[in-house]
């Protein structure tokens, strides 16, 4: 079998997010399957030098810069990519933030809402404005990164498991409402990869249990049935077939990809109040 199994030639895809971590890996991924994919993410310089290097290996790829949070900018984006190309086939909601690590008594206002409007309403925004071009055209596809988190929340990061819920709950319905028109939503639920994100939540996890961050990682790793941390790679390839003619009967679906890792309780012993 081949490495790029997913024919998605002449397939238009974006990625938001995808300067780094998994949404760098999935965007590689869907241009090796042969997609024409837009990498949309804040981090300008970044993106575009990602892109560079992607399309000096031949892939075609092409660097956005995109606030998720702002919905202007993702409708005209999205409507600026359909106009050009005549479609636009594919999109993968993967930017998301993480939380600082904090009880809920201890979670302030703007943390909440800070996380909850980049990991779940700029989700919904990308959702929207695909969806609206998708219906129209009769065809299309939608991934939404969700985490095992959304499905088993961990300990200390309410609103990115709420955020995460969230997901899983907007991609559920939007498959059934999108479902007349032949447009497919579904959603990943990764476990735990070593990007800059999770790097810093393993710190500050680390911190509340009395861990340094390597024996955190040697505890993750030995709670992972298949006993080892994802790679980017891992998760990619399963946006890539999600994505793909292959999983053209797949719709409302969450996939959880995480090495039979189901989520992370973490429950906290007490802390000190001063
Ligand atoms: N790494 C993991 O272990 C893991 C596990 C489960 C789920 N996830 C989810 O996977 C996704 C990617 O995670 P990652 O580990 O690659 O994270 P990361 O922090 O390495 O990368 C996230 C990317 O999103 C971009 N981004 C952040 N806010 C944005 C915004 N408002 N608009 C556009 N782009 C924005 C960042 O610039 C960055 O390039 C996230 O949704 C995360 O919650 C990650």
């Amino acid at each position: 079998m081949s490495d790029f199994p997913y024919q998605l030639t002449d397939q238009i895809a974006v990625v938001t997010g995808a300067a780094q971590g998994l949404g760098l890996s999935i965007a590689e991924q869907l241009a090796r399957n042969d997609a024409l994919v837009y990498m949309a993410d804040l981090q300008e310089e970044k993106v575009n030098r990602v892109a560079d290097d992607l399309r000096q290996q031949g892939l075609e790829v092409k660097p956005a810069v995109l606030d998720v949070t702002n919905s202007q900018s993702v409708n005209s984006l999205f409507q600026r990519i359909a106009d050009t190309h005549g479609h636009l086939d594919i999109l993968v909601n993967n930017a998301g933030i993480g939380q600082k690590v904090l009880s809920i008594t201890d979670l302030d206002d703007q943390e909440w809402d800070r996380v909850l409007r980049v990991t779940l309403t700029g989700t919904f925004y990308g959702c929207r404005a695909a969806g609206l071009i998708m219906e129209r055209q009769e065809s299309g596809s939608i991934v939404n990164i969700s985490s095992i988190n959304g499905q088993n929340p961990a300990a200390l990061v309410a609103a990115y498991n709420a955020a995460k819920e969230g997901v899983i709950s907007l991609t559920r319905t939007m498959a059934l409402e999108m479902a007349a028109y032949g447009v497919r939503v579904n959603a990943v639920c990764p476990g735990p990869v070593y990007t800059d994100f999770n790097k810093s939540n393993m710190a500050q996890r680390g911190k509340t249990l009395d861990l340094t961050e390597e024996e955190m990682i040697e505890r993750i790793r030995t709670a992972i049935p298949l006993g080892r941390w994802g790679e980017a790679v891992d998760i990619a390839r399963s946006v890539a077939f999600l994505c793909s003619p292959a999983a053209s009967w797949i719709t409302g679906e969450v996939l959880r990809v995480s090495g039979g890792m189901e989520g992370v309780a973490a429950a906290p012993p007490k802390r000190e109040r001063h």
